[in-house]
């Protein structure tokens, strides 16, 4: 017993004696502020400012001194970047960096699925940990404001309410695996061609309402741990180092504790950049894809000539501990945490997450007669056109991949069909044969250099004597396409598409047109089309997902998040002129001032309020069955909290099993400020066998019922009468229940 009392005395005498041994800064037990406060308190001055900036094109210093690695970001929301060579754009070459590339973030919108969302961000965390990365740089959040937009592809379409909750689940599963998220691009970034000069013009309504409740959600229901400033400028200011939106609004309003990193390029004066909210500078002399000075990386505002303007005085250190509190939290949060997984690349557990998102993203727009699912037994298909071979998941900027593989639709349907029907080809169209980005290439030689009216009669012909023609069009990812750094100069399809579209139409009465793009498109030849697919870049298992939802072994549910004009005369943004988009040059051409004159009137809210019928509605999607919504019941006739739960019934009225989303939308009948007809407050997907009935419960609160009180600078409610809206698309509202606000 003796013994056994000293062992203990030695025992825990040598465990606090390896106490006092082992920093706070690195033990795990401890509070992460308290590591972060012991951590900053051994850095010197130059260590301080080491690890504010890059020191390669996607890492920045860590401590060695002190034990705390170098800290590694990766594009993108799709997936994880392949390597890049220390100071260059162009791809390491590597041969272990090949990765999954999940549905571009406007499919996983059109999921409507939270649950999707979270495990999308997951699976993309794994893949980053397995590549030793301690931030993705990604979602991108940024609004639907005119479908022209280069990089709308990489977002979560036109609604704040929509985006809002599918971002959440996103960033919480990816730094669920201790990988940070970067939410971008903060804020006001809704076109690319001016991005680096464009001042945007806003209303404080439009601005809170619209624009930022993305970001709000991502930060306070998120928490992400990070944040991207935009190019673009507000009030101004550079979003990367803007006193208003990220000392104000991002860390004085919402309470951000992570960090600020400027977009590649972004930051552009050294007293902003100290003192305005940035807090890890990238990509400085570059503008964020092209041009840069080489290895510039002790030239950075906030590298060597801060530390200087410091030491003489210039400025205290209270900026840069702040910034540095920031970064080291970030640290203990993803480097530095001890209980992250290992991740792993390229699993099938992460084929999977492509596969359901694309299953549940695709979007049945039209269907007459029922033309899909295709019934493919001894028949003859005709697959026409260039997006039906070509890959997808290389270009279009900072967002491109080396995916391990990417099924094209063609070889989806391919897949799918063997031996049950026969499968032709026709390209129909010559569009853009490139395919490299940064030095990966897609290995594809999409040469043909017949003629287009050979083309098209060669297609024609096939389609005569075809049983099914389906057609595989839209935009792909080069310039003025799907792209970041340009925007589209038309809606309309490029290539003469339509052309080929209507005159295959005019031959084939079972004719599918299914668009591959991140946007609307004019379909001016919809009317004689029986069925068409908006099927989106759906990354590695593209032909997988659209060959399951054309041969209906998917139901498709996806529903668009954004309003599928017919043109752009029916577009908010560009029904005000040059000033509204993109914008008028200042004196000089050094700066563009982009008004938003259609303020919080985006999408279908603009569509409400001018009274004008888009091509396919917000919120639309059809499915193989067909559903019915009724019986919309609030638990109660008046709220003093503005809370409000309300219930209604969903039914498969068909006779397959498939996903319905139901939507919610609130009206304020009578306010003292203009209000939008209705805005989406609340939503639900809900899976029902045929014949079945659920009760969806669909709550809301006050934020729902407020907008934005200008004079205030704050929400507000104001009590009176409301509505509420249920239905199934933003233009199929069947039911309406009367509440009040006391
Ligand atoms: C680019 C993009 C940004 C990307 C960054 C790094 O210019 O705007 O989204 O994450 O630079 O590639």
């Amino acid at each position: 017993m003796k013994n056994k009392i000293t062992f203990f005395l030695f025992a825990s005498a040598f465990a606090s004696l390896l106490q006092a041994q082992t920093p706070v800064y690195l033990d795990p037990s401890k509070d992460i502020e308290a590591r972060v406060e012991d951590a900053l308190s051994r850095m010197t001055l130059a260590e301080k400012i080491d690890v504010i900036h890059a020191q390669s094109k996607f890492s920045s210093a860590g401590v060695k001194r002190l034990g705390l690695p170098d800290f590694w970001t990766d594009d993108g929301p799709h997936g994880v970047r392949p390597d890049v060579l220390w100071d260059e754009w162009e791809q390491a070459g590597q041969t272990n960096d090949s990765c999954v590339a999940f549905p571009a973030l406007t499919c996983l919108a059109a999921s409507w699925n939270p649950d999707c969302a979270r495990a999308y961000g997951h699976a993309l965390g794994e893949e980053a940990l397995y590549r030793g990365k301690g931030m993705i740089l990604g979602p991108g959040v940024n609004i639907y404001r005119t479908p022209l937009g280069g990089r709308n592809f990489e977002y979560m379409g036109e609604d704040p309410y929509l985006t809002s909750r599918i971002v959440v689940p996103y960033v919480q599963g990816l730094q669920s695996c201790g990988v940070a998220s970067c939410v971008k691009h903060y804020c006001l970034n809704n076109d690319e061609q001016y991005r680096h000069q464009v001042n945007v013009i806003i209303s404080d309504r439009a601005l809170h309402e619209i624009y930022l409740p993305g970001f709000e959600a991502a930060v306070k229901e998120g928490k992400a741990w990070g944040i991207m400033g935009a190019y673009n400028l507000y009030k101004d200011e550079h979003n990367c180092h803007n006193q208003y939106t990220l000392n104000k609004i991002l860390k004085h309003d919402w309470g951000f504790d992570g960090v600020v990193v400027s977009d590649w390029g972004g930051a552009h004066n050294m007293d902003q950049a100290v003192k305005n909210g940035l807090d890890m500078e990238f990509g400085t002399w570059t503008d964020g894809l092209t041009m840069g000075a080489t290895n510039a990386y002790d030239m950075y505002y906030l590298s060597k000539g801060y530390q200087k303007a410091i030491l003489e005085g210039k400025y205290t250190t209270k900026e840069l501990d702040e910034k540095v509190r920031r970064v080291l939290r970030l640290f203990f949060r993803t480097t530095m945490n001890k209980q992250k997984p290992y991740g792993f690349l390229c699993s099938e557990s992460h084929y999977e997450v492509a596969q359901q998102v694309a299953a549940e993203g695709i979007v049945l727009l039209q269907n007459e007669g029922n033309v899909l699912p295709i019934k493919p037994e001894g028949k003859k298909i005709l697959v026409v056109g260039e997006n039906a071979i070509k890959m997808m998941t290389v270009g279009g900027g900072s967002s491109s991949l080396k995916a391990q593989h990417e099924i094209s639709p063609l070889q989806g349907l391919q897949m799918r069909l063997k031996g049950k029907a026969a499968v032709e080809f026709a390209r129909g169209y010559v569009g853009d044969v490139s395919g490299d980005y940064n030095g990966v290439t897609t290995g594809q030689n999409l040469k043909d250099d017949r003629a287009p009216e050979v083309l098209l009669a060669e297609a024609v012909e096939m389609a005569k004597a075809a049983d099914y023609v389906v057609i595989f069009g839209g935009l792909n990812k080069s310039g003025h396409q799907d792209c970041e750094g340009t925007d589209r100069k038309t809606m309309a399809l490029p290539y003469n598409q339509d052309k080929l579209i209507e005159a295959i139409a005019a031959v084939n009465k079972q004719t599918i047109y299914v668009n591959i793009s991140g946007n609307a498109v004019c379909m001016p030849w919809r009317k004689q089309v029986p069925a068409i697919v908006q099927g989106w870049f759906l990354g590695s298992e593209a032909g997988i997902g659209l060959a399951d939802v054309l041969l209906g072994n998917t139901n498709p549910s996806g529903h668009l998040p954004f309003t599928w004009y017919e043109d752009l005369n029916q577009v908010g943004a560009h029904s005000f002129g040059e000033a509204a988009f993109p914008g008028i040059w200042r004196e000089g051409k050094k700066i563009i001032d982009e008004e938003y004159k259609e303020g919080i009137y985006v999408g279908y809210r603009w569509m409400d309020k001018q009274k004008l019928k888009p091509a396919f509605a917000f919120g639309h999607g059809l499915s193989y069955t067909s559903f019915k919504v009724s019986g919309l019941k609030a638990a109660s006739k008046e709220t003093a909290d503005g809370n409000m739960t309300f219930t209604v019934d969903v039914t498969n009225t068909g006779s397959v099993e498939g996903s319905d989303v139901v939507q919610l939308y609130i009206t304020d009948q009578k306010c003292s400020v203009d209000r939008p007809a209705k805005e989406l407050k609340a939503f639900q997907k809900v899976s029902l066998k045929p014949g079945e009935t659920k009760t969806v419960t669909l709550r809301t609160d006050r934020r729902a019922l407020s907008f934005w009180d200008e004079q205030a600078g704050d929400w507000k409610a104001e009590p009176g009468d409301f509505i509420a809206w249920a239905g199934d698309s933003s233009d199929r509202l069947p039911c309406k229940v009367k509440f009040v606000l006391k």
